[in-house]
């Protein structure tokens, strides 16, 4: 048997515990601990998993948890090696996050280890792998330097996640059965962690493509506006990350921005795809439709934290002199979010094909011309104060500056 460097593994094992000795193996009831050094350590170990456990429960992002969990374990275990591998979307091992007190030194494993961990489903200690007989004809494990290891299976029921390993290359005996028990803890929340991002993730995707496909029904309804609303929706993010937006407001802006104009699906379709000049009934029908969108989209059920969507998407026709509609709100009353998506939108209308036809004074049709950037941001800078906030599109000008826009609207 043989180990080698992290991912191209093997070796062999099963529960051994040698060296271990009773008071080693569980957490005893207070007045049988032997001694006070034996007290304050157990004290130690189940306080930092305690801690541990619970900063689980509050992180959100995978990778760092596992970060976590290896810099904590640290803490009370001084392992010299340690490694967190997951099932990837393939079915395969991958080490997701790892720590070696020996910078640049690569990490070994050993995968006949893991195999039993994975086929038995329960964690494996080993206390010398010199002397274990399932380990000593392993000359490249002797190479590796490794001497006592914990091999913790990540189980969701029956399913296997992952693993955590630690090993030590210095010391016989240096892990015991008590460590085995608070690391096959850590393994058991960091199982239900990452069963809850993936249910979280999946939600989130699926959230994410409602969204889109209703999005697109609107912009669809016309080939002058396809893909407007995921235009609008990007440029919009842009501009807001340009302005240090960040997290669910960042979030609540892009989706009030895919969802900005679906109340045009309540708006005829005589007035939505005309193709001349809007007597006053049929504008005022067609500027109703900031409105049907804040109707629509309030009996939509949006997480609480993207509550605010309907409201930021009505307001996408406000100017900041109160000359907008629906309501004529002025620029104290906007919301940042209101304001970077007027200024989206309209450039989004002008520098691509037309959202809807648009004519000149004089009546005259001006078909599906698209305007340069240059010609865009002229009208923006014109309408600066009385329609558009100055530092939004001071901050769409940045944005313009990048390859990526350039290249979009030459
Ligand atoms: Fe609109
Ligand atoms: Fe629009």
């Amino acid at each position: 048997m043989k180990s080698s460097p992290m991912n191209t593994n093997d070796a062999a094992s099963m529960t051994q515990t040698q060296h271990i000795t009773q008071v080693d193996t569980k957490f005893l009831p207070e007045k049988e601990i032997p001694t006070d050094g034996v007290l304050r350590e157990d004290y130690e170990k189940l306080r930092i998993t305690y801690e541990l456990q619970r900063d689980i429960g509050a992180e959100i992002e995978i990778d760092s948890v596992l970060n976590r969990i290896l810099d904590r374990t640290f803490e009370f275990l001084k392992f010299d090696q340690g490694i967190i591998l997951l099932v990837n979307k393939k079915g395969k091992l991958k080490a997701r996050a790892h720590r070696n007190i020996t910078k640049g030194k690569k990490i070994f494993l050993s995968t006949t280890l893991i195999k039993h961990v994975i086929h038995k489903r329960e964690g494996v200690i080993s206390s010398d792998i010199l002397t274990d007989d399932r380990f000593n004809t392993a000359e490249s494990i002797i190479f590796s330097g490794i001497r006592s290891t914990i091999v913790a299976p990540i189980l969701q029921g029956n399913e296997f996640l992952g693993v955590i390993v630690i090993e030590s290359s210095k010391k016989v005996g240096a892990f015991t059965e008590k460590d085995l028990l608070l690391i096959m803890n850590i393994a058991r929340h960091t199982a239900q962690f990452i069963k809850n991002s993936l249910l979280h993730e999946e939600l989130r995707i699926s959230f994410d493509s409602a969204i889109r496909t209703l999005s697109a029904t609107v912009d669809a309804k016309h080939t002058l506006t396809a893909g407007h609303s995921e235009r609008v929706a990007e440029l919009s993010v842009r501009i807001a990350k340009e302005l240090g937006l960040n997290g669910y407001r960042l979030e609540t802006l892009r989706y009030a921005a895919l969802l900005h104009d679906i109340g045009k699906i309540g708006i005829s379709d005589e007035i939505l795809l005309k193709n001349g000049p809007f007597n006053d009934s049929e504008r005022e029908e067609m500027n109703s439709h900031p409105t049907k969108t804040k109707a629509i989209l309030e009996k939509f059920h949006f997480p609480k934290m993207l509550r605010n969507v309907p409201a930021i998407s009505a307001l996408h026709h406000e100017r900041i002199d109160g000359t907008g509609y629906p309501k004529g709100l002025t620029d104290s009353d906007l919301p940042l979010e209101a304001k970077i998506l007027s200024v989206a939108d309209v450039f989004d209308a002008l520098t691509s094909l037309r959202d809807y036809p648009k004519h000149d004074e004089t009546g005259k049709s001006l078909e599906c011309d698209t305007m340069s950037v240059s010609q865009a941001v002229a009208i923006l800078e014109k309408g600066t104060g009385s329609q558009f906030d100055a530092t939004v599109v001071g901050a769409l000008k940045k944005c313009l500056a990048s390859p990526e826009i350039q290249g979009q609207n030459k």
